[in-house]
């Protein structure tokens, strides 16, 4: 459904700085499944969610929806088009409404925006509040009114009543409360199977990603290091960075947790400013070679639909 090829973006801070958010991301996203995406903070994944829906334009690379490459700015004709088929589900339900308006008006907007009548636009926000589980009648509230849990099924309607074909879901759920984590989770895994949706879903939560997810994607200071099925990266990660990764995840139950050794990652992510040579996880990894520090490791693969970045694979 999706190809990235070579995908950079640059964050230009002035004085020939630039931050290396998303750094040569060559990927495909297959029609139906869940692709989860995860990685340590500021390693690019909202950047990489924000180019494909359009919010950011490229710096370089191409990406293509179903066979058609998508321009590299978006125009307001391209975005009226486009968001019909993408659909962003953004990290913060906090900051991602606008608190000006009611929620009819936030749901109803993209119908608005394709000429639906004020009667047409009333009756799809009633039947989508109903549908993520809230009362039609709080159609004339503000967002300040409603929970976080409640603000997030905003968010998920006001991105689904376009009927969206991929949805991109930044991690949607972690700004809430553990207890209604899992009710959100159900709710996009139930509107999934339903309308037939494709997702990119970025999360922090490793076992949550492995569960909802059918491949994974590991992103390491805006590359991809590791790539395959959700079970095989989970129980045989291949990459220096995902193994430690993994092994940071605490385990659900308490008992197995607490005898657990831990490696915690040493050192800290680089900053994406100055990009060191060669692979980007050397400075912090224990099997870190001579060649590393100046050899940048290209993705290949370890298994038949597992790929991963690294010289521990070099034939
Ligand atoms: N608009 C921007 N201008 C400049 N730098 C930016 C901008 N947006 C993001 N960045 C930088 O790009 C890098 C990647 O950020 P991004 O938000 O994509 O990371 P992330 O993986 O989503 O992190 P998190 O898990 O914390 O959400 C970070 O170093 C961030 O500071
Ligand atoms: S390429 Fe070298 S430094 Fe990078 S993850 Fe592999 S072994 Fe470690
Ligand atoms: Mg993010």
């Amino acid at each position: 459904m999706i190809k990235i090829e070579n995908l950079k973006k640059y964050f230009d801070l002035g004085g020939e700085k630039f931050v290396h958010a998303v750094d040569d991301v060559s990927l495909e996203i297959y029609e139906n499944e869940i692709l989860g995406l995860v990685g340590e903070s500021g390693s690019g994944k909202s950047t990489l969610g924000k180019v494909i829906a359009g919010l950011y334009p490229k710096t370089s690379g191409t990406i293509s929806f179903k066979d058609k490459v998508l321009p590299q700015k978006y125009k307001a004709a391209d975005f009226l088009l486009l968001s019909k088929d993408i659909q962003i589900i953004f990290q913060d339900p906090y900051s991602s409404l606008n608190p000006r308006m009611t929620v009819e008006e936030i749901i109803g907007e993209g119908l608005k925006l394709r000429g639906f009548s004020s009667t047409e636009i009333r009756q799809k926000v009633k039947e989508w509040l109903e549908k993520v589980g809230l009362n039609a009648e709080y159609m004339s509230r503000f967002p300040h009114e409603f929970s976080g849990g409640q603000r997030q099924r905003i968010g998920i309607a006001r991105a689904m009543i376009v009927e969206p074909t991929f949805v991109i879901c930044d991690e949607p759920i972690s700004a809430l409360d553990v207890s209604v984590q899992a009710q959100v989770i159900n709710l996009l895994e139930e509107l999934k199977n339903s309308m037939g949706l494709t997702l990119l879903f970025i999360a922090h939560d490793l076992s949550m990603v492995r569960y909802v997810s059918d491949r994974i994607v590991v992103m390491y200071l805006g590359s991809i290091v590791e790539c395959g099925p959700a079970d095989e990266v989970f129980f045989n990660p291949q990459h220096p960075y995902s193994r430690l990764l993994i092994q940071s995840n605490p385990l659900a139950d308490p008992k197995v947790e607490k005898a657990r050794v831990h490696t915690p990652i040493k050192g800290e992510i680089p900053s994406p400013v100055n990009v060191p040579a060669g692979c980007r996880f050397a400075g912090r990894c224990p099997q870190a070679m001579d060649r590393c520090h100046s050899e940048t490791p290209k993705l290949q693969e370890v298994g038949e639909t597992h790929s991963a970045a690294c010289h521990l694979f070099d034939q």
